[in-house]
């Protein structure tokens, strides 16, 4: 995991070196976080342990203050621009939020699959927040907010890792790897779609070259002769017409 951290710091660098951009990224962290408190608040509605309620709770209020404080800042960040802040292509898979790039479908999934995902993602956000942290060093206040938003990732990874292994003492191993196998599927199924979208924008470029635009040049031929007049006889009629007269 060290040798991935220290491969991608430059992208990452990259990322958060710009104001803009990070101002940006603050913002949709913001999104992200409070997305992932209210599925925790639905959550603790819906379970029946009054353990995991009240863990559930406490952790919806902390995702709802992360949400605050990523908000706050890209705000801030946002204010001291000089010029007017173009919106930036978010690319998300570049730098992802809380819940990474997977989706929590909370009411669809039992207590303990929800722990195991929940674990496993607040595990990659707390990896994916040091790193942005580490490359933070010229905005001091940006990197305080990472600093404090990755001490309660660490409590998050922690309790949800002990409830698993409470609520399904026998299972948790393979429902660790049946998460993890989930997510490495859904990141299977994004980089096809992403490749497929890329191959047909190719093809579709190739068949307008080679097919649509040679049909085109002929239309617009016919469009000027028209316009002009009179239209080309055709070299058999024209025998013909020599023959008759
Ligand atoms: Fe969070
Ligand atoms: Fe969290």
């Amino acid at each position: 995991m060290a040798v991935i951290r220290i491969l991608t710091q430059p992208l990452h660098r990259w990322v958060w070196g710009n104001a803009g951009r990070r101002a940006h990224k603050l913002l949709s962290f913001a999104e992200t976080e409070a997305d992932g408190g209210r599925d925790l608040a639905r959550a603790a509605e819906m379970t029946p342990d009054p353990l995991l309620r009240r863990l559930f709770l406490f952790h919806a209020n902390d995702e709802l203050r992360h949400a605050e404080l990523f908000r706050r800042r890209g705000a801030a960040l946002l204010h001291t621009l000089s010029s007017p802040s173009r919106p930036y292509y978010r690319a998300d898979w570049l730098a992802p939020g809380e819940r990474g790039l997977d989706d929590l479908r909370v009411g669809e999934i039992r207590d303990d699959a929800l722990l195991a995902f929940l674990h496993l993602s607040e595990k990659s956000a707390a990896m994916a927040f040091t790193s942005y942290r580490d490359v933070l060093r010229q905005d001091p206040l940006t990197r305080a907010v990472f600093e404090e938003v990755l001490r309660d990732e660490a409590f998050h990874m922690n309790y949800t890792l002990s409830q698993l292994s409470r609520v399904s003492p026998r299972r948790h191993r393979l429902l660790l790897w049946r998460a993890r196998f989930g997510r490495l599927w859904k990141g299977y199924l994004r980089l096809a779609m992403a490749l497929a979208g890329v191959m047909s924008g190719i093809v579709l470029t190739i068949l307008y070259f080679t097919v649509l635009a040679p049909f085109a040049l002929a239309a617009k031929r016919a469009e000027r002769l028209e316009s002009s007049g009179w239209s080309p006889v055709p070299p058999e009629r024209n025998g013909r017409l020599d023959r008759q007269y």
